[in-house]
């Protein structure tokens, strides 16, 4: 494409600006205080979507939170790329833990960003990531090279799960018809070795309720004569992995797929290192299921993970009690194939028979979603691939991650089209933790390299 370093470096500033304006906006979609905030940055998003070029903008109420969507249709005959993104955010907390203010943007360098790095809530997950198809679009429009037609969707509620995203895309199939969805929300394996994702993992996220006795009880007159909730809920978590680190929920594993020693040796290719995997997060050892390497692990292996657990007293000092509840928030992180709505029921069957006499036992399920895989071999991961050739001078390495986008296979099922995964994030982004960045490198190499995509994807397709 003609002009495209030479158009980001003239505006690198203000595309920097104008994504710390996006970014000093809470829009916590978790937390209903920040529901007006949420509101404006849609209109914001929107406001940006004109400005960029597109012909028709609009902000789409729902139950939930708004989604914006906009368009620029230039021919009929050519093909339409549907770019999906998110503008909520997660919630910041905990708030001690940053640097600096998490709505406040600011500019560090670190050792892997020596030209620096937006810190701030969303700069990675993703707004920073979004905003670069809103600057993509704004290059290719000003310099009358689109060569497509392009559809935007970019939702408020991906962080709690796009329930209202489902309904509107089942609601919408006609205008949000497309020949390829594309999206940067996922990371690349370092900043010199682009990565495009071909996988990301479902998820089945329940919270268990364990009850007692009616009320909380003296832990002296009591204890030992009736089941402590928290004792009973620790015992039946634990039991849920056996010494290999399997998951022991009867039939979880039954619709796994299997890698061939030739695929699992593919994905070994790419480059890793145990020894700054565990630097970064001071660990002296990884731990997980036994016969798989750490890759496999967070990628093509099923996960079962406490996200969090409470009860009894957690105050100043001692209280000594036995409580009537205890609680816990479970996340499966599943792979394709397997359904989340089935593993559910699996895992609510198998919580309730291991429950003993003497508590009550409750499962409520929260959201969950499909994995996804996408082939190497379609005209969207070529375009893709050439397109970062272009941009990073390097073949990407396919890779899959293990975090879910459920809204993906969703989008498949009833769109009908598969979605090209072109993130530009980095594991050590801190994504969902304090002290969230996106490095000013990733940003101005994706504003670069999505133009790329759409010039090799339509010729590849017409
Ligand atoms: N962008 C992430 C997912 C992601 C990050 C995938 C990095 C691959 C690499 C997304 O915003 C997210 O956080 N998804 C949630 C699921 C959702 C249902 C709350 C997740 O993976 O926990
Ligand atoms: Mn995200
Ligand atoms: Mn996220």
């Amino acid at each position: 494409m003609k002009n495209i370093k030479s158009y980001i470096n003239q505006h690198k500033d203000r595309f920097l600006n104008e994504l710390i304006e996006l970014l000093k906006i809470p829009s916590i979609s978790a937390d209903s205080t920040y529901k007006n905030d949420v509101l404006k940055t849609a209109e914001i998003v929107k406001m940006s979507l004109q400005n960029a070029g597109c012909d028709k903008v609009e902000i789409c109420k729902t139950e939930g939170h708004p989604i914006v969507y906009g368009e620029k249709i230039i021919a009929k005959n050519l093909p339409t790329i549907l770019v999906y993104g998110h503008y909520d955010v997660q919630p910041p907390d905990p708030l001690d833990l940053w640097n600096s203010p998490p709505f406040e943007p600011i500019i560090k360098n670190t050792d892997l960003h020596p030209e620096g790095a937006i810190f701030a809530r969303g700069a990675s997950d993703d707004k920073g990531q979004m905003y670069m198809h809103v600057k993509a679009l704004e290059f290719m429009t000003a310099t009358n090279q689109l060569p497509c037609n392009v559809k935007f969707l970019i939702e408020g509620e991906e962080e709690v799960g796009s329930s209202s995203l489902s309904a509107f895309v089942k609601e919408n199939q006609e205008k949000l018809k497309n020949d390829i969805i594309l999206i940067s929300d996922t990371g690349m394996i370092a900043p010199d070795a682009p990565s495009i994702t071909t996988g990301l993992r479902g998820l089945s996220y329940v919270e268990v309720e364990v009850t007692g006795p009616n009320r909380d009880l003296h832990s002296g007159l009591y204890g030992g004569a009736v089941a402590n909730p928290i004792n009973i809920l620790t015992k039946m978590i634990a039991s849920l992995h056996d010494e290999n680190n399997h998951i022991t929920i009867p039939d979880f594993y039954d619709k796994v797929e299997n890698l061939s020693k030739e695929e699992r040796a593919e994905m070994a290719k790419a480059p890793f290192s145990l020894k700054d995997y565990k630097a970064a997060l001071d660990i002296n050892a990884v731990y997980g299921e036994k016969g798989y390497t750490t890759n496999e692990r967070n990628s093509i292996r099923p996960t079962l993970d406490v996200n969090g657990i409470w009860g009894g007293y957690t105050g100043e000092g001692a209280k000594t009690v036995i409580a009537s509840k205890a609680y816990a928030k479970i996340s499966m992180r599943l792979v394709p194939n397997q359904d989340w709505i089935e593993i559910t029921k699996l895992f609510t069957t198998h919580f309730e028979s291991i429950a003993p006499k003497g508590v009550k036992v409750k499962v409520t399920p929260h959201h969950g979603g499909q994995g996804y895989v996408t082939p190497t071999n379609s005209i969207g991961y070529q375009a893709a691939s050439k397109a970062y050739q272009d941009s990073f001078g390097k073949t990407p390495i396919p890779q899959r991650s293990g975090g879910s986008i459920p809204i993906v296979a969703l989008f498949e099922e009833e769109l009908k089209s598969k979605t090209i995964l072109m993130g530009f994030g980095l594991n050590s982004d801190a994504i969902h933790s304090p002290n969230e960045h996106f490095g000013i490198l990733n940003y101005l190499k994706g504003i670069e390299t999505i133009p790329l995509f759409y010039k090799y994807f339509t010729e590849l397709s017409t």
